[in-house]
């Protein structure tokens, strides 16, 4: 049997989502960033929790992942982050799925299908004012933004664009951004004669820029409960995920003893070594050799050598006392012991995101 189980506590969720509403503009909408299995959290569950607590926008990166948030909350908005494909726009209009326009040939193709199916598609347009990445970039030439404006059977009912930075010791870097993204929607509203739903800010531009909440904002990582570890933020909010496994062996062994592969590791001194059902094929990143951390029976102990695929080895000293079945807290609280995926992430040298999104969807995760 697999030791490794997430157990994800929705009572958090809902706490987390009364404290982004209460320092939101009460006239921006959550539209709550639920790509990637809901940040491994799992989109069924997390979606209807969070429509239940009255979030009624979700964002995705893929259509598949639209189909998936339609079911949870039949009644909700859903925006695809990316751009979809032809094939897919009969059932965006069907089921009340907005996408992103990126270029006028893009606006132009969704266009031509949606004419066949005689109604018009529902879209926003994503402006370029510093990522890189998708949508036309703001400049003097606005040619691509009024060519997707003006594509009939299309209806543009959202502007919006993604910050690449939120530096303050740069604030230049966003503060530009943010011009460019005021110069696209002033375009954009002249162009269209309407009012443009438009949502700039992801999780840290939240917590940082409070006249930037717009008509909507786009919190991912911080309604996971990360994005938040400084004190004095606008928002706080708590992790809801943990990650437990289970001892299979727990074995004493001399000073010196090799652990893993390579040797990577060898007893200090006379110690007990516990063996973790987990490993980098359930998403407990290899980077994690001799880096990370788990709390045993109270106690904080180091893993030690190589992360194998199925397996991982703390060093648990010579005197705690831990027996073949007792728990391991990977990811998570025990006691006033605490290990959280971006503590993890910085060993690891990457971000709490690839923490979360990298532990594998068969993993069984129970909900409280
Ligand atoms: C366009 C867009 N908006 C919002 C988000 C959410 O970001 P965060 O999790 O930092 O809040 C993302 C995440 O990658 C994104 O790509």
């Amino acid at each position: 049997m697999h030791a490794l189980s997430l157990s994800i506590n929705l009572d958090l969720l809902a706490e987390n989502i009364r404290n982004l509403r209460q320092q939101l503009d009460p006239k921006s909408q959550i539209i709550f960033v639920v790509k990637s299995d809901a940040y491994g959290h799992g989109i069924p569950e997390i979606v209807r929790r969070a429509y239940a607590e009255g979030v009624t926008w979700f964002a995705v990166a893929y259509f598949e992942e639209a189909l998936q948030v339609r079911e949870a909350a039949p009644h909700a908005d859903i925006l695809v982050l990316g751009p979809i494909s032809p094939e897919e726009v009969p059932e965006s209009i069907e089921k009340n799925i907005t996408p992103i326009v990126v270029d006028p040939d893009h606006a132009k193709t969704l266009a031509g299908i949606a004419a066949q199916q005689g109604k018009p598609l529902r879209a926003h347009i994503k402006i370029d004012t510093g990522m890189g990445r998708m949508g036309p970039l703001e400049s003097d030439d606005t040619s691509d933004i009024k060519a997707i404006l003006n594509t009939e059977g299309l209806e543009i009912t959202g502007i919006c664009s993604h910050l690449a930075t939120v530096d303050l010791k740069r604030p230049w870097l966003q503060e530009k951004q943010h011009e460019r993204f005021v110069k696209a929607y002033t375009l954009a509203e002249a162009i269209s004669g309407r009012r443009l739903m438009r949502h700039f800010c992801s999780s840290r531009g939240i917590q940082y820029y409070p006249e930037w909440d717009y008509d909507g904002v786009r919190p991912g990582i911080l309604l996971y409960g990360y994005g938040c570890n400084d004190p004095r933020m606008r928002v706080q909010t708590k992790p809801l995920l943990q990650m437990h496994s289970r001892v299979m062996q727990v074995k004493r062994v001399p000073e010196g003893t090799p652990i893993g592969y390579y040797s990577s590791y060898r007893t200090t001194r006379a110690t007990q070594i516990a063996i973790v059902g987990t490993g980098y094929a359930d998403g407990y990143l290899r980077s994690l050799s001799n880096r990370g951390e788990a709390l045993v029976n109270g106690t904080r102990v180091p893993v030690v050598g190589r992360i194998s695929m199925n397996w991982i080895t703390l060093d648990l000293g010579p005197d705690l006392d831990c027996k073949a079945g007792d728990e391991v807290v990977l990811i998570g609280a025990q006691n006033e012991n605490e290990v959280w995926a971006d503590w993890l992430g910085r060993r690891a040298g990457t971000i709490a995101y690839e923490i979360l999104t990298a532990i594998h969807p068969r993993i069984p995760r129970s909900y409280s």
